[in-house]
């Protein structure tokens, strides 16, 4: 493969959304970040040098990292943050993954500003499984603060307080004419009649899974999470934060209109405060006067709360499992895992202050009741260099503390245990892990991303796991093969992979409140005993803590 170097600049820059200027984060001065462009096979040297005030790091949302852990970025799992002034270089190879994946900061809440695509082109010579399209667009979703977002999560962390609300929805960046001081932002896709674009979807919000459509227009999904599906067309489709989604769009040979509006909007569960507004892009088949700056007419999309429409949705995945692309699903299970994901309390700790969880506790959130714990340093270094002591304990609960019964009433995850925990992993392990959500107030999902894999989703469904009726319904055949999947809202999902990768990998809700709150643990997965099958050794310039 070839070799592409790109250089991060992490520098302040001045953007105005909704009328109000402020100095964020950027890579090169750009917002959303640059896109990367290579193909299955290649290796990316991307240098950052570190100058804001504030420590970064940077994740390749979905790219395996094959025993090369050093290179994928979450802040104190696989490195210590790069600290201003500072510089790292990001080196690694993508191999046997293509279609879209992303960047995004690991450190805090920086990825609110610090984002953009990656895209995996096919090898040279190697086409699509479907024709290829006229153009292709990376579509990012994200969200803007007017706020300082320091302030945002420190009173998320404190209280509980109203993490959620975001004041647009943006589309590249763009929130667009459904907000006030906007219209002039509107992300616009320019296209021909009659021709098939391929839309690279990408969200990248911080704590909302969105529904998206446009107007007039279907959507056939070929690919998730850079893996291809077999395809299935829909009007409107929900993704997660972390999830990616290539969709091809057919424009119409003769459009009826000169533009037509595309639009998402969230889809949550939670009774508590949040975004519920919709934004709005267009696709333009040819300039509208600029006297006529109406918006068209907004595509219709499910209502917020609509769960039967987004798991009706999630249930069209299947891996594309051509004899090109064999779906290669874990058949023998060596490990089998319940792991309960929610939110849960803690004392109110401020006298001051109140609390906004049940009965004036704190937000804490958890996984089998052990809400993650940031360390020191880096876990990863840690292993590799065997100084577990005062680091991490290897002692993840792998199985509920209290069997987990979700009878329609919240459950009782008050109090959790806060610590660095990790479940160690044989190399070649085959896991099988049943992620059940237990929702208190009200009911909402997780979207729970696993680093340096990706699993295959064997099944899903609503209430509780059933030990005994539910596996034999799997799907081990051509289940989707993601890195990201939702926990859907008072139920459970069941994922398999083969822990192939030696090294530390983290697992989270891509909330980023639920991930502040703990709602992450870490796997140790040990070193195979053939030379290739051990871990890289570290680069030289790894950033200190
Ligand atoms: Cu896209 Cu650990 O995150």
């Amino acid at each position: 493969g070839d070799t592409h170097y790109y250089t991060f600049n992490v520098q302040m820059t001045n953007v105005t959304r909704l009328c109000v200027t402020k100095s964020i984060p950027t890579v090169n001065g750009e917002f959303p970040g640059p896109k990367l462009v290579v193909r299955e096979g290649d290796r990316l040297v991307v240098k950052v040098h570190n100058h804001i005030n504030y420590n970064v790091s940077f994740h390749w949302h979905g790219v395996r990292q094959l025993r090369n852990g050093w290179a994928d970025g979450p802040s104190y799992i696989t490195q210590c943050p790069i600290q201003g002034g500072q510089s790292y270089v990001y080196d690694f190879t993508v191999t046997g993954q293509r279609g879209t994946l992303w960047w995004h900061a690991h450190f805090s809440w920086l990825r609110v500003h610090l984002y953009g695509p990656l895209v995996i082109l096919p090898k040279r010579g190697e086409g699509y499984p479907f024709p290829r399209p006229y153009k292709e667009v990376p579509i990012l979703f994200g969200e803007w603060f007017n706020a300082d977002t320091e302030a945002v999560i420190n009173q998320a962390l404190q209280t509980g307080a109203g993490p959620n609300v975001s004041d647009a929805y943006t589309f590249n960046g763009l929130p667009g004419p459904t907000y006030n001081c906007s219209s002039k932002d509107t992300y616009k896709l320019k296209v021909k009649p009659g021709r098939t674009y391929m839309l690279r979807l990408i969200n990248s919000a911080l704590n909302d899974e969105l529904f998206f459509g446009i107007a007039n227009h279907t959507l056939t999904v070929v690919e998730a999470d850079a893996s291809y599906v077999k395809p299935f067309t829909v009007s409107t489709l929900v993704i997660s934060p972390g999830q990616t989604m290539n969709v091809l769009l057919t424009t119409a040979p003769s459009p009826a209109s000169p533009a037509y509006a595309m639009a998402i909007a969230p889809y949550t569960n939670t009774q508590g405060t949040f975004d519920n507004t919709t934004a709005a892009a267009v696709l333009e088949y040819a300039p509208t006067t600029t006297r006529n700056n109406t918006l068209p007419p907004l595509p219709a999309l499910p209502l917020y709360n609509d769960t039967g429409a987004v798991s009706n949705f999630s249930r069209n995945f299947r891996s594309l499992n051509s004899a090109r692309y064999p779906a290669r699903v874990p058949v023998a299970v060596d490990r089998h895992l319940l792991f309960t994901v929610g939110l849960g309390t803690d004392p109110c700790p401020y006298t001051n202050q109140t609390c906004q969880g049940p009965n004036g506790t704190k937000f804490a959130a958890s996984v089998n009741n052990n809400s993650f714990f940031r360390p020191r340093t880096a876990l990863l270094e840690a292993h590799y260099r065997r100084r577990y002591a005062g680091v991490l304990l290897a002692d993840f609960p792998t199985a509920p503390p209290h069997p987990f019964n979700y009878t329609g009433t919240p459950p009782n995850n008050t109090f959790v245990q806060h610590g660095t925990r990790v479940v160690p992993l044989r190399f070649n392990a085959s896991v099988e892990l049943v992620l059940q959500g237990t929702s208190i107030q009200g009911a909402e999902s997780h979207p729970l991303h696993l680093h340096g894999y990706n699993f295959f989703v064997v099944g899903q469904g609503f209430g509780n796991f059933d030990p005994v009726n539910d596996p034999p319904g799997y799907n081990l055949a051509d289940p989707v093969e993601r890195n990201t999947i939702s926990v859907p809202t008072a139920g459970w999902v069941a994922v398999r992979f083969l822990a192939d990768n030696p090294g530390v990998w983290l697992m989270h809700c891509h909330f980023d409140v639920h991930l502040s709150w703990g709602l992450s643990m870490a796997w140790l997965v040990n070193d195979g005993p053939l030379p290739n099958e051990k871990m890289l050794p570290p680069p030289s310039d790894l950033p200190k803590c």
